[in-house]
């Protein structure tokens, strides 16, 4: 009898390109094939076509949040049914946002709201300017409270909107479907709107609002479509005939933008020493093993290598400057457990960079800091605190990589979320989470073991063990990077091989951009 055929468990690196690859695909599908049926038989593209239309032909889109609310709700909403990302449009950096029609026609849910807002904050902080591709109901009405009321929902797109406008970046905005309630405000508060007549409408209540509110009968058309805005009320300033034909009239927009052209890299890229298709070999396949730090750099940065600073100090923590495609770089990364010489000599180096202008580059695997008594006594959460003293303040861009695990303090120092990297990524292998979870499931366990023998008790072996179990698996779930991605705590999830283009776009993008003074707080000594 011939065997049934069963799929290969992917074996090596594959291991961990396997889920990213799965959730990446149902990403990329947008909404069920009905919808987007319906949806090409309006005679629209596609958000994601719409996208590639927009941007220069054959060159990179630097997907933001593309996992964003992946197994997230109790149904799919693709990339939380709005595409964002980093591209060129007529030679110039842009930020893209895309709604995705075919997701619920193209509703907010609260990660859509927590997307577009992080969007919106790295094209400030990079001089970006914005392109709404605009197709959308407005809020997801049965999520209403975690969408609408608070300081980081609905309100913060808009408000972003004006002060990027105030700040001389333009806003524009493509009406290229729906546009509603809240909504209406993306292009009645953008710089210069086009709006695709037959499709593209925008009105602060619907048909059905109005006729509820009013008794008015009107259609969708005479109440807020392209030649409404375009003739009459202004909300519109181009009338386009398709969604190519708007695409175009964004291209000349932005063609004629203040912001100039992406600039070459101050020095000549260089090969690196090791060809980055080496990187996924060099991930240990136990992840209790170190990364091989020096071997990875080897593999990144540009072939005139590092210029390392006190090479022979504090040497769990690896700092220098080195190029990657020509962009000068400032490297932090860990080679084992941050000691307070580690964490001393990486203060130092944010500073140096800071100084010189230097963007960082954090290359996270860390277990965290130094634990112990004689590290206590030896003032280590002091020498720590400068470290992320430094980190929170320096004003040269910094971009973050989690590269293997990024646990506990040593995340802060290492430039985690909320030390405003510019960009922040994870590799498939990597791991987030506050402790490891065979330490938090022991931990806790150990807690429990008191309370049980504080009432006279004893923790047995086996109750010990269905103790911890389900807490280090939850930790695994939770610290996975499609749990991170879906949920933006990072960026984007890079492949191994990818990072080296990664990061040469995102310096590019980062030399490109505004400048600030760094001013650091008051360090303990
Ligand atoms: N909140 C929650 N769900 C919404 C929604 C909203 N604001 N708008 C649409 N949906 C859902 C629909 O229920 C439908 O869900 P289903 O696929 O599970 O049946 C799906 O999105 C697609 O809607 P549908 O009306 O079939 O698609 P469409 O392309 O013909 O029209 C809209 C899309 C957005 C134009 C239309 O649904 C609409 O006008 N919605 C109301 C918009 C509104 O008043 N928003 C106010 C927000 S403050």
């Amino acid at each position: 009898m011939p065997q049934p055929e069963t799929a290969a468990e992917p074996d090596g690196y594959d291991r961990h390109r396997a889920p990213v690859a799965a959730a990446r695909k149902a990403a990329l599908l947008g909404g069920s094939a009905e919808s987007v049926a319906r949806h090409r038989a309006r005679g629209k593209l596609t958000a994601r076509e719409r996208v590639t239309q927009l941007l220069d032909p054959g060159t990179a889109f630097m997907e933001v949040g593309q996992l964003a609310a992946h197994g997230v709700y109790d149904h799919a909403v693709p990339s939380a049914a709005i595409v964002t990302g980093i591209g060129l449009v007529c030679g110039r950096l842009t930020m893209v946002m895309a709604n995705d029609a075919t997701v619920k026609g193209g509703t907010y849910y609260p990660l859509t709201v927590k997307k577009q807002i992080r969007a919106q904050k790295i094209a400030r902080e990079n001089g970006l300017p914005c392109i709404y591709l605009v197709d959308s109901g407005g809020a997801f009405l049965p999520m209403q409270e975690d969408i609408f009321p608070d300081e980081q929902h609905f309100g913060m797109i808009f408000r972003n909107i004006a002060e990027m406008s105030a700040a001389g970046l333009s806003q524009i905005a493509a009406v290229m479907g729906s546009c509603t309630a809240g909504g209406a405000y993306i292009p009645a508060m953008c710089d210069e709107t086009v709006i695709v007549r037959g499709t593209g409408t925008i009105f602060l209540g619907g048909p059905q609002l109005v006729q509820a509110a009013t008794g008015e009968v009107v259609d969708a058309e005479t109440l807020g479509g392209a030649l409404v805005h375009t003739k009459s009320s202004a909300v519109a300033d181009h009338l386009a005939e398709s969604d190519a034909h708007a695409l175009s009239i964004v291209r000349k927009i932005v063609s004629r933008s203040p912001t100039p052209p992406l600039a070459e890299p101050p020095q000549a890229p260089e090969s690196p020493a090791e060809p980055a298709g080496r990187l996924a070999d060099l991930v240990p396949d136990d992840p209790r093993r170190r990364i091989p730090a020096r071997d990875i750099l080897a593999c990144l940065i540009d072939h005139g290598g590092l210029a390392e600073y006190r090479a022979g100090y504090g040497t769990t923590l690896i700092c220098g400057t080195a190029a990657i495609g020509g962009f000068p770089v400032g490297i932090v990364q860990n080679d084992g457990v941050l000691f307070s010489e580690s964490a001393q000599k990486g203060a130092n180096f944010i500073e140096l960079c800071c100084q010189r202008n230097i963007p960082l580059l954090f290359l996270h695997d860390i277990s965290g800091f130094m634990v112990g008594q004689e590290y206590e006594a030896g003032g280590i959460a002091r020498h720590g605190a400068k470290m992320v003293n430094a980190v929170s303040t320096a004003r040269v861009p910094k971009f973050s990589i989690l590269i293997g695990g990024s646990y506990g303090a040593g995340n802060f120092a290492m430039c985690g979320r909320a030390f405003g990297p510019r960009l922040m990524a994870m590799w498939p292998n990597a791991r987030t989470s506050v402790m490891g979870g065979e330490q938090a499931a022991k931990v806790l366990s150990l807690v429990r073991q008191g309370q049980v023998e504080a009432k006279g008790g004893s923790f047995e072996d086996e109750e010990r063990q269905a103790f911890e179990a389900p807490i280090r698996e939850s930790y695994e779930k939770a610290s996975h990077p499609v749990n991170a991605a879906a949920r933006l705590w990072v960026d984007a999830i890079i492949d191994p091989t990818e990072t080296r283009d990664w990061l040469t776009r995102a310096l590019a993008m980062a030399a490109a951009g505004p400048k600030q003074e760094t001013r650091f707080g008051v360090f303990r000594m």
